[in-house]
């Protein structure tokens, strides 16, 4: 796709220099990757409606998440093994959001220190998973919080991993034992693949909260009717995702659900969105849909892969200017107003509900 840049043809590129079980971990869905597969196309199927004669000389994207103003919507999801796709792994994801001032979450399976990734200034929220045992997370939240995460991430889409087919060597068999679960310090919390809590219910988000004294954010919720529960039960936002098709295969895309939940708990709570977002007209579909933050998954790792920490940084600049590009043709100067109305008939209504 010629002329758009960084972001052209960014998975080509970086499968020429993945090992293949890295590269085939990170696009991998779970089952058949129908999810996986159908992600970009839900949001490039919506159809906007641009506002006209507005004065959209000068264009502010920013917006505050959990209080925090950032410069633009986008953040960066969690993912494991960056470590895997550039040495720097998440110490130069980390850098980059911090010179872009986009916050972001940090896997509980990272493979840097909380203290290597707060040492780059980034804001960051650390995003974890509960097993069984409750109480083996506590060491892992009280460092966590120590190192200056402002916010954690619960993962509720994952009672078990959702199974994918390899039909080579699994990434497990080539990782470097480093790459991974770093900030565990030998405590028996699950790994990937290990136990995970398959008895999480809401007082388990206000538990979080009230053992961190964070903000609690539930990623990986399509439903209106269960973002309500996490909101009544104390979440801070909800965060509409479906694991980038990594754990239910055949679930529904994040933008055919997205404007229900925002319509549900959008009063009450912030609402994120990820999956499948892939450009700037892409994050102003998801804002239109009703999202607050957008965050981004492969497209880092990818980003990683092909240039480490001036990959991300170039991801982030170009996807934030194809973002100030499109409000400026949806007539809008400032994110608040990059709203429902701009999509078309059709487009507007969450096709789920
Ligand atoms: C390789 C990989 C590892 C991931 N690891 C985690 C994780 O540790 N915790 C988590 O909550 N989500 C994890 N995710 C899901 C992402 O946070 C995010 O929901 C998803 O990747 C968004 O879709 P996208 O990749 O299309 O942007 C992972 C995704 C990928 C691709």
């Amino acid at each position: 796709m010629p002329g758009r840049g960084f972001l052209a043809d960014l998975e080509e590129r970086a499968a020429a220099v993945l090992d293949e079980p890295v590269l085939r971990y990170f696009r991998q869905g779970a089952r058949d990757s129908v999810s996986t597969d159908e992600a970009p196309a839900a949001w490039a199927a919506r159809r906007l409606l641009p506002r006209v004669l507005r004065d959209v000389s000068v264009v502010d994207p920013s917006v505050t998440l959990l209080g925090h103003r950032v410069p633009g919507p986008l953040g960066i999801a969690p993912t494991t093994l960056q470590r895997a796709a550039h040495p720097d792994g998440e110490v130069a994801t980390a850098r980059a959001a911090a010179a872009a001032g986009a916050p972001m979450v940090l896997s509980s399976n990272a493979g840097a220190t909380f203290a290597e990734v707060a040492e780059t200034g980034v804001h960051w929220w650390l995003q974890i998973y509960l097993g069984p045992d409750r109480t083996a997370a506590v060491p892992l939240l009280r460092r966590a919080r120590e190192a200056g995460a402002r916010a954690v991430v619960l993962t509720v889409d994952t009672p078990v991993v959702g199974t994918k087919y390899d039909p080579g060597p699994a990434v497990w068999e080539v990782a470097d034992p480093g790459w991974l679960r770093v900030n565990h310090g030998g405590d028996p919390e699950p790994g990937p693949g290990g136990d995970k809590a398959t008895d999480l219910g809401p007082h388990d988000i206000d538990w979080l909260r009230k053992e961190t004294g964070l903000p609690v954010v539930v990623k990986g919720v399509l439903r209106a009717d269960e973002a309500r529960r996490c909101v009544d039960a104390g979440a801070a936002a909800v965060w509409v995702s479906n694991h980038g098709g990594r754990q239910l295969d055949r679930v529904a895309a994040t933008a055919d659900c997205l404007a229900a939940v925002a319509d549900e708990v959008g009063d009450h709570a912030e609402v994120y969105v990820d999956g499948g977002i892939r450009s700037g007209l892409d994050v102003a579909t998801a804002l239109a849909c009703g999202a607050r933050g957008v965050f981004l998954g492969r497209p880092v790792l990818y980003a990683l892969a092909v240039a480490g920490e001036a990959g991300v940084a170039e991801l982030l600049r170009d996807l934030s200017e194809e973002l100030v590009e499109t409000m400026r043709l949806l007539g809008c100067s400032r994110i608040e107003s990059v709203r429902a109305d701009l999509l078309a008939p059709g487009s507007h209504r969450s096709t789920v509900r």
